[in-house]
């Protein structure tokens, strides 16, 4: 089984932006910890930030084939953009929205999501363990879903 993992703009600058809302780790020790979680449900995962709307439905395109869900933070995409909603519901592809931070105890703005509706769930809240709760669940649904 492989998934796609996918973080949108700004999550590059994870540690120094905004601790007090998205903690104080980086990227990279929220990537291991994606890997690690990985290794121990057995599951390949691919991993990308970009910061680029198109880069990120590149990706989508281009994995469609070969991933078997997506888990995905699109940061503030999320909130704007009808492109990367379109390229997940392309993909034919289950995934989970995830964020670090619990959108809805924040700014109006963030409440509305374009991903949502179309999502298998959303995880968000629990900074980086978000992520690897997202990845329990897409797994865990996956594999009841080719038992059947
Ligand atoms: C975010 C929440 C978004 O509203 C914001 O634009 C981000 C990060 C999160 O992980 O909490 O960049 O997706």
């Amino acid at each position: 089984m492989r998934i796609e993992v996918l973080h949108g703009p700004n999550l590059n600058l994870l540690g120094p932006r905004e601790p007090e809302i998205y903690g104080s780790g980086t990227l990279g020790e929220v990537d291991e910890g994606i890997r690690s979680v990985a290794a121990e449900l057995g599951v390949d995962v691919d991993i990308l930030q970009s910061n680029h709307e198109g880069v990120l439905v590149d990706r989508i395109q281009e994995t469609s084939g070969s991933a078997d869900g997506y888990v995905v933070n699109a940061g503030g995409y999320t909130h704007t953009s009808v492109a990367l909603r379109d390229a997940l519901v392309a993909s034919g592809r289950p995934f989970v929205e995830v964020h670090l931070s619990n959108v809805h105890g924040r700014e109006r703005f963030r409440r509305r999501s374009l991903l949502a509706s179309a999502a298998l769930g959303t995880v968000g809240g629990f900074g980086a363990a978000s992520y690897t709760l997202a990845l329990r669940g897409l797994v865990r649904h996956l594999e009841d879903s080719n038992e059947e």
